[in-house]
């Protein structure tokens, strides 16, 4: 059988993980990447390229590297670098080291290795050789024409679909082939298929974007599909968001038009000589094919007995179809996806089938879930099956779907009859853990259902666990409602009829993703929608791409556009982010600042939305003492934003730049204590959680006030509160991490384990198996309440990896060149686990508790240091690998503080065993 292999670096980079032993006491080069290894060609013209040292020595470190570049794999093998030979470089650089060789060509591909000197001055073998590709770099690179049909019958503005469009086009071809590209945008969701075959496994394809600014093209290598002779080409195409769900409900939603096809395929024969085969008016086009709706909020219908069996090959009678149109192509530009493309990712076996009203069967999928089902099914022919998906159930065991608002989430199959039949939607996703089934044929079997779990495919980047079970699951359910709102952006529900990359909901809360996922390409392309979504005065709006217009100037949501990219500056040494958007995000900070009224900032829409309201059926609380006020949440967030640029501009050698961030923060800082602290209480506005957490945080809060304001925090949890949390989106983002740094991490603790309301454990025991919108998700108003939302995770998954597991980046030496572990055991725990797979290797940090001693097994990536504190009362008390610690050139001891003792470590295993600081 044949299978398309998707162009792009992981391909062969993917098999290097164990590649090239390294050779005692030398290193190893392993794990190329280019761009972060998307898969995909890239239009990049100047990549950057990553790769991962491995030593079983300690304190190993590069000393030089030497890159090869060749187009052709034959001429790498020969070491003949005819695209870049860097030359022996004595350097520590082992990511993002920009290619410098010949410019990049539209089509050209690269194949590349490695060789890196270690810190004795031995060189590494060559590494396995890696490959990336670039597509279609210049506008004249595309010969093809957008086409499609610009007409169709929707069923009205509350419920607009179209059937898919299917177009075709067969084709002669003469000789051997050599290879075979396509390059395709197929707006607003498309499939390609190749004699028969759909080609790769993309699905919900390409990622989303603002299409009157840019387009993504998806490339693949389909030289396996095409034989000489008679071959045929065609494609399907879905509404997606280009033809918009929705445009006026629940608000008013952008559409672009209708679907559209732009479709290149590049053929070299074995001689030389080359063909090109590309959309234009003499491709053929139906609206009769078996997908009669499909819209990403209601879900799909689909006839099998419309089925064209054989479209997609040669021979097949495409009379009655009609020429497809030449049509106006959408404004965007169209660049390459470069971000990891959408596919199935798991798939799920349901857990319960029950039969709760005459004819109707639900199907408990164990899960929430975010995809969709694939049906196994046999009857006569003309019978329809209907699914419909819902998150919760009522107390008589039907579905409840209040909560969904207008999505009808509901996939309808009429079978085409005659034997077993298997069928799964293309163009739509639901967020579901349970399925009514209607309609289907007989008594329904648990095996009829499959779960299919969609999102993109970012890899894992670790994984945490702890001697508390109830952690455990709150971060399985914070993996789950992580991945399934991943849409090519990240979404602020996959369920009701919203679904929109809400800005303030990742802001902070993202750092914790990105221990859980690799999500460089992913947010990368966000932060480029948010400069995309940019109007030319500053603003950025709260939804990005900008599919509901909400351009409100608020600072909270928008804030994303400057604090993501520092977020992925931490995380992965990003600095081209920040370079790239620079001019973007200080067109938005000196578009807010100018609303700043005597250094306060009013500019607030939100507040610190959702904190846990005083009666379980609101939505938003009343209280006026558990809100916290407006000009507070965005002055404090502002000094944030305003400290950050300037950090950016000082790493951008902006001098000036930095100068003038600094001056007007440390203005905003004594406009804000002089307005909002009451000095002599020692608390801020009305002492909200959330008032004293967002001071302590951004560093506001005067020295001398900050212990009042600490315990005033305190206060407010343990007495207020009895013990629980009172923040929202905006407080919670900085909560776990305030307490831990001021010297309650026990407290941070008991918040993270509480299962009384308001808590995540009363999610959980509750039901949830993902993260709700809402702390009172089981009661209150269906009107705003989703069973999978991330936006209070708050910081909680960042402070599992980071307090409880210890393993944080280092922002003075970013993307993890430099790591800080210093875990906090604390409270009952007596165990906890994390691996981060960084771009210099993985990070281990593993610790118990046995017999009153702290046991630490650690391990730092080649080419790194670290910095970590061990929880011991002195260095006296510690030892590594059974001797002393500090005695060794590995481990030097940099002195007390007082979570513990801490050493600077090179790169290698570790092993500290220390008596534990005070009694336990
Ligand atoms: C979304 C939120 C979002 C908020 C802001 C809600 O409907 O689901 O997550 O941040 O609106 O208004």
């Amino acid at each position: 059988m044949h299978r398309t292999v998707m162009l792009g670096a992981s391909v062969l980079a993917s098999s290097l993980v164990c590649a090239g032993q390294s050779n005692a006491g030398g290193i190893a080069v392993e794990k190329l990447r280019c761009e972060y290894g998307t898969s995909q060609a890239i239009d990049e013209t100047h990549p950057r390229l990553s790769w991962v040292l491995k030593s079983h020595e300690r304190g190993q470190v590069q000393t030089a590297y030497q890159v090869l570049v060749s187009s052709s794999e034959n001429a790498l093998a020969a070491d003949k670098a005819d695209l870049w030979d860097s030359g022996k470089i004595a350097s520590d650089q082992s990511i993002h080291v920009v290619y410098a060789g010949s410019p990049l060509k539209s089509r050209q591909r690269c194949y590349w290795k490695v060789r890196a000197w270690d810190k004795h001055g031995n060189a590494s073998p060559w590494s396995k050789p890696a490959f990336w590709s670039m597509g279609l770099l210049k506008a004249s690179d595309w010969n093809a024409k957008w086409i499609g049909l610009d007409e169709g019958e929707t069923r009205g503005d509350e419920y607009r679909t179209l059937p898919a469009r299917m177009l075709r086009r067969e084709f002669n071809l003469e000789r051997k082939i050599r290879r075979a590209t396509v390059y395709m945008c197929g707006l607003g969701l498309s499939e390609l298929y190749i004699n028969g075959r759909k080609i790769g496994d993309h699905v919900l394809s390409p990622g989303l974007t603002d299409y009157t600014k840019r387009c993504l093209y998806v490339t693949f290598d389909v030289t396996k599909n095409l034989n000489p002779g008679a071959n045929a080409v065609g494609a399907i195409l879905g509404n997606g968001r280009y033809f918009a769900p929705r445009t006026n409900e629940p608000t008013v939603m952008v559409t672009y038009g209708y679907p559209k096809l732009l479709l290149q395929l590049e053929v070299e024969y074995d001689d030389g000589s080359t063909r090109i085969i590309s959309s234009d008016d003499s491709w053929k086009l139906t609206t009769d094919g078996p997908i009669r709706a499909n819209t990403e909020y209601d879900g799909e219908e689909y006839d099998a007995t419309m089925q064209a069996d054989g479209w997609s090959e040669s021979g097949f009678d495409d009379s009655g179809w009609q020429n497809a149109r030449l049509v106006d192509g959408p404004a965007g530009a169209l660049r390459a996806q470069m971000a990891e493309p959408i596919r199935v990712m798991e798939t799920i076996a349901p857990v319960a089938v029950t039969n709760p009203a005459p004819g109707a069967y639900v199907v408990d999928m164990g899960q929430n879930m975010v995809g969709w089902c694939r049906l196994k099914v046999s009857g006569p022919r003309g019978a329809k099956v209907t699914l419909r998906y819902a998150e919760r159930l009522k107390d008589d065991g039907t579905i409840y779907t209040d909560n969904l608002r207008g999505a009808r989430c509901m996939d309808v199959y009429t079978l085409k009859g005659g034997g077993t039949e298997v069928y799964e939607p293309r163009f739509t996703y639901h967020g579901f853990r349970y399925v009514e089934v209607t309609g289907y044929p007989g008594a329904l079997p648990l095996s009829a259902l499959e779960g299919r779990v969609v999102h993109d495919s970012v890899a894992r980047a670790g994984e945490f666990s702890c001697s508390n079970p109830l952690l455990n699951k709150l971060y399985h359910n914070i993996y789950w409602g992580t991945r399934g709102n991943y849409r090519s952006m990240p979404t602020d529900c996959p369920q009701r009829d919203e679904r929109q990359g809400w800005l303030g909901d990742r802001v902070e809360e993202s750092k914790g993703e990105a221990y859980l996922f690799d999500i460089a390409l992913l947010y990368g392309k966000w932060v480029t929608d948010m400069e995309d979504a940019q109007k030319e005065n500053g603003s950025v709006p709260d939804v990005v791409p900008a599919y509901w217009l909400f351009y409100t100037d608020n600072v909270t949501w928008p804030s994303a556009t400057v604090l993501m990219p520092g977020h992925l500056y931490d995380m992965y040494a990003d600095a081209r982010i920040l370079k790239t958007h620079y001019a973007s995000m200080k067109r938005w900070t000196d578009l807010m600042s100018g609303f700043l009224v005597d250094y306060i900032m009013y500019k607030d829409t939100y507040g610190d939305w959702c904190v846990p309201p005083e009666s379980p059926e609101l939505i938003h609380s009343k209280d006026p003492d558990r809100n916290t006020a407006g000009e507070f949440v965005a002055s404090a967030w502002f000094y944030h934003v305003l400290r950050r640029m300037s950090s950016y501009a000082t790493i951008l050698g902006k001098t000036t730049d930095a100068r003038q961030f600094d001056e007007l923060a440390g203005k905003v800082k004594t406009a804000f204590n002089a307005k909002f602290l009451d000095k002599a209480a020692g608390k801020y506005v009305n002492g909200t959680q959330t008032s004293c957490v967002l001071p302590l945080a951004f560093g506001l809060a005067p020295e001398e006030s900050k212990p009042k304001v600490f315990q005033r925090l305190i206060d407010n949890i343990m007495v207020d509160h009895r013990g629980h949390l009172g923040t929202g989106l905006v407080g919670g983002q900085w909560l776990m991490r305030v307490l831990s740094d001021n010297g309650r991490p026990d407290v941070a603790y008991a918040l993270a384990v509480a299962t009384s309301y308001p808590s995540w454990g009363y999610m959980l025991d509750h039901g949830a198996t993902t993260i709700w919108e809402l702390w009172n998700g089981d009661k209150a108003d269906p009107a705003m309440n989703s069973g999978n939302h991330v936006m209070l995770i708050g910081d909680l998954c960042t402070w599992m990896h980071e307090y409880l597991g210890g393993v944080a980046p280092d922002r003075s030496m970013p993307g993890f060149k430099h790591i800080v572990m210093r875990p906090r055991p604390v409270g009952d725990l007596t165990s906890a686990h994390v691996r981060y797979e960084s771009l210099y290797g993985s990070i281990v940090s593993d610790w118990k508790i046995t017999g009153g001693k702290f046991v630490w097994k650690i391990t730092v990536p080649a080419n790194t240091t670290a910095t970590i504190c061990v929880p011991a009362a002195g260095p006296d008390a510690v030892t590594e690998g059974g001797n002393p610690a500090g005695s060794s050139e590995a481990v030097k001891l940099v002195g007390t503080e007082s979570g513990g003792v801490v050493y600077e470590i090179g790169s290698g295993d570790y092993s500290f065993t220390a008596v534990l600081r005070g009694a336990r």
